[in-house]
């Protein structure tokens, strides 16, 4: 199984395989063996960093590993620094690959490395979250958080090739499933209403990860949606922007409960909430919203989001990079499978859905 991602010179696969697999996918992608960096965090590199290490060594590379702590704050600038100072002294060439092992955070954080150090390596993404999967990834975003808001320093940088395997998610805590399927629900919302079906037919079955042979079809039909998108529209000059529903409250609730409060999935299901209420305050012919809502409702929330004041959340949705000068952008739905971005959202709007999003 795979999916590829159509960029002319810089197209690519994702492939779902074992992690088994890796040094044979980078041999078909043109790596030759020599010194790699492997970058991953302590809660992944407990279960899969001896293997690969053992099967890339096997292979003729040598490896350096960096094992860096788990969380969000991990997207930082002094951890960036650390691999820097590793990778800078240990010696590296253009043609040493960065070999990105974990969730969303070691992907972006390990692909702004491959970005920069040397003015590009290659970059390898091995996602073991299912966000990561689906998601984060794939498209060649990759950044650090700045203490004025997240994702504020980064790059677009392409992956040479992705291996998704699929057997990592047994080890994934499930508050991390479960928030990965925010985006995959993301991805149905936006791009394929029978992605959308799929979710919905088997909801308590993919939800509480009991459904393998469904769970693998809905991950390849959510990584062809965004496989879909980017190829269109690689730096987000137009429709690439739709991947980014639920992302102004998201990325506002993060920042204002200091990242971690809610995992970036569960922030993105709240903001899917609220911006399911605009959409179908705006088309309400066109919106089921209660079937919609149901399937966003799948995703449990760990904490309470009603305590927090709207006016924080609001004035962090106004200091939003994606925003056009005071004009705060929204992605909203004109049907299921269909996503726009709008600047006509007022405050009041804005607030009754958040209310809607928090309610039980
Ligand atoms: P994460 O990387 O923090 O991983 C979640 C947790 O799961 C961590 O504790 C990690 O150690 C653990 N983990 C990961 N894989 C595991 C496994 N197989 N077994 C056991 N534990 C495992 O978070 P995430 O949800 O993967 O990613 C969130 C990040 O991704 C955010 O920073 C977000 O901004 C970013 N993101 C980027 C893009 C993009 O396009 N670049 C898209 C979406 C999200
Ligand atoms: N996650 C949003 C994007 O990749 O554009």
């Amino acid at each position: 199984m795979s999916v590829f991602v159509d960029l002319d010179a810089r197209s690519y696969t994702v492939h779902f395989n074992s992690l088994a697999t890796v040094p044979s996918l980078l041999e078909d992608t043109g790596l030759s063996p020599g010194r790699c960096l492997l970058v991953t965090d302590e809660n992944v590199a407990r279960h899969y960093k001896t293997p690969l290490v053992r099967g890339l060594s096997n292979a003729g590379w040598t490896v350096r590993s960096i094992v860096l702590p788990p969380g969000e704050q991990t997207k930082s600038a002094s951890c960036l620094h650390r691999l820097y100072e590793n990778a800078l002294t240990w010696g590296i060439d253009r043609q040493t690959p960065v070999l990105a092992l974990g969730g969303g955070v070691i992907g972006d954080l390990a692909g702004f490395a491959a970005a920069t150090l040397l003015r590009g390596l290659p970059l390898v993404q091995l996602p073991t979250s299912l966000l990561a999967q689906v998601d984060a990834s794939v498209g060649g975003k990759t950044a650090i958080n700045h203490e004025t808001g997240k994702n504020l320093i980064g790059a677009f940088y392409q992956p040479d090739v992705v291996c998704a395997d699929p057997h990592t998610l047994d080890t994934l805590p499930m508050r991390e499933y479960t928030s990965g399927m925010a985006e995959v629900i993301k991805h149905a919302l936006i791009r394929a209403p029978a992605l959308f079906e799929t979710l919905e037919e088997h909801l308590v079955s993919v939800m509480s990860r009991k459904d393998r042979e469904t769970i693998s079809a809905v991950i390849e039909s959510a990584v062809s949606v965004k496989a879909n998108v980017v190829s269109a529209d690689e730096r987000e000059e137009g429709q690439r922007a739709i991947l980014n529903f639920g992302h102004t409250f998201a990325h506002a609730l993060e920042r204002v409960t200091g990242y971690g409060t809610f995992t970036h999935g569960e922030a993105v299901a709240l903001g899917m909430r609220a911006g399911l209420y605009l959409s179908h305050q705006r088309h309400p012919e066109a919106l089921p919203r209660e079937r919609l809502d149901h399937v966003l409702r799948a995703v449990p929330i760990e904490s309470d989001p009603s305590t927090l004041s709207f006016s924080d959340l609001y004035a962090a949705m106004s200091a939003d990079k994606k925003n056009e000068g005071d004009t705060i952008r929204f992605v909203l739905l004109e049907q299921l499978g269909e996503a726009y971005v709008t600047g006509s959202v007022t405050e009041a709007d804005a607030r009754h859905a958040w209310r809607f999003a928090c309610s039980d």
